[in-house]
């Protein structure tokens, strides 16, 4: 590597981000919008404030759209003796509204217990467990009732899928709000939700003229619903928009993107779509560094990935590293094209997918951005002869 080279990355490495606002700063401002759900109106803004943090640093930006059909719930609950008690309608669930006696069916929903319990005309409640929930669903419809509501078997809500179209209002409710349901009572179910398609945004930060970066670094923007999400994942998020501040004036910023993946919390989608649509972009990378998960110490930064990213890690910054490792990020699809990735995360903390997600330490996001600056150091120091 030319010395000019390296000295200019060390510089990435020594000085703190070179213009633009604190971590400290992005936290709070973009906290401020709410839960980024893809589609949303925070989702928008959160975005529309990054991009004008990465222009400020002397980057360009565009905007990827992709498109994927989602189940939105837009407020389910049961009312019963002037209570509302929220719940989750099951992905696959129709909408409608039912008043109706409850009939509580003691067990998981086989046909002899709906049977036993006298369903018909009904809303029906059952506990989770053993059965799947479309074989629950299939049961009570076939039993005659107008409804079915789905108690948690364990502490929290339930997220499911029916997997399958049955035609009858199906709602999962926590345990708290099943003991509030009793046999008897009159009850209305109101499901609400709607099926539809919904538009992803990745925003992609580049310096003029880079089509051909050598290292890719992102992470995802958007947020399940009801999470602020300030550890999953506005630290990742700003972990990218760390090192973007840090190697902007150095030689780096010409050999690498900077990606804000958006419909991750969905299934991965914004990092699908960019692997699909930047084909030859991403054969060419020499690394693809994830962040989700870096502003909260459950354990400490971690990296997990190709053989030679962990090394290069380990060995530039001490980091715990592990060979291979699951897909729950935006690292995978890159992995799965052939790219060499490094993702870069905490563990779960106790608020991953709560109201609670609220904190994330600076800190430990600055730290995440120095550790992937001494690793490409690492790595340009010593070429790992993919190129
Ligand atoms: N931030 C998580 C992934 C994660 C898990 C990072 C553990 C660090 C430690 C991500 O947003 C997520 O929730 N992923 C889902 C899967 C995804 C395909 C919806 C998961 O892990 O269940
Ligand atoms: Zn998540």
């Amino acid at each position: 590597m030319p010395i000019i080279r390296r000295v200019a990355l060390l510089g990435a490495l020594l000085l703190p981000s070179a213009a633009g606002a604190s971590v400290e700063t992005h936290l709070a401002a973009v906290l401020k919008f709410g839960p980024r759900v893809t589609g949303s109106e925070a989702n928008a803004q959160a975005r529309t404030y990054l991009e004008g943090q990465f222009r400020a640093l002397g980057y360009e930006v565009r905007r990827e759209t992709f498109t994927y059909p989602r189940f939105d719930d837009l407020g389910s609950g049961v009312e019963v003796g002037g209570r509302t008690l929220a719940g989750l309608a099951l992905q696959g669930s129709v909408g409608g509204e039912v008043t109706a006696p409850v009939a509580r069916v003691s067990g998981v929903g086989t046909p002899e217990e709906f049977a036993a319990a006298g369903v018909r005309g009904r809303i029906a409640v059952v506990d989770r467990g053993t059965l799947p929930f479309a074989q629950k669903a299939r049961n009570a419809l076939d039993a005659g009732a107008l409804g079915l509501i789905v108690v948690n078997n364990q502490p929290g809500e339930v997220r499911g899928t029916l997997g399958e179209r049955v035609a009858l209002p199906v709602l999962a409710v926590t345990r708290e709000a099943g003991a509030g349901v009793r046999a008897g009572e009159r009850a209305t179910l109101r499901v609400r939700v709607r099926e539809g398609d919904v538009t992803g945004v990745n925003v992609v930060a580049f310096k003029s003229g880079v089509t051909r970066p050598d290292f890719l670094f992102g992470g995802h923007l958007d947020s399940v619903p009801g999470a602020p999400g300030a550890n999953d994942n506005l630290s990742g998020t700003l972990a990218v928009l760390e090192l973007a501040g840090r190697v902007a004036g150095t030689p780096l910023a010409g050999r690498s993107m900077f990606v804000l993946f958006d419909g991750e919390e969905d299934g991965l989608h914004g990092s699908r779509a960019y692997v699909k649509t930047n084909p030859e972009l991403v054969r060419t990378l020499r690394g693809m560094f994830n962040f989700d998960m870096v502003g909260v110490n459950v354990t400490p930064l971690t990296v997990s990935g190709e053989a030679g990213l962990v090394e290069a890690a380990r060995r530039a910054s001490g980091v715990a590293g592990r060979v291979g490792g699951t897909g729950g990020s935006d690292h995978a699809p890159f992995a799965g094209a052939g790219v060499p990735t490094l993702f870069f995360h905490r563990g779960l903390d106790a608020n991953y997918h709560q109201p609670g997600d609220v904190v994330a330490d600076p800190a430990l996001i600055r730290e995440a951005a120095e550790v992937a600056l001494k690793t490409v150091d690492a790595l340009t120091a010593a070429p790992t002869g993919r190129r």
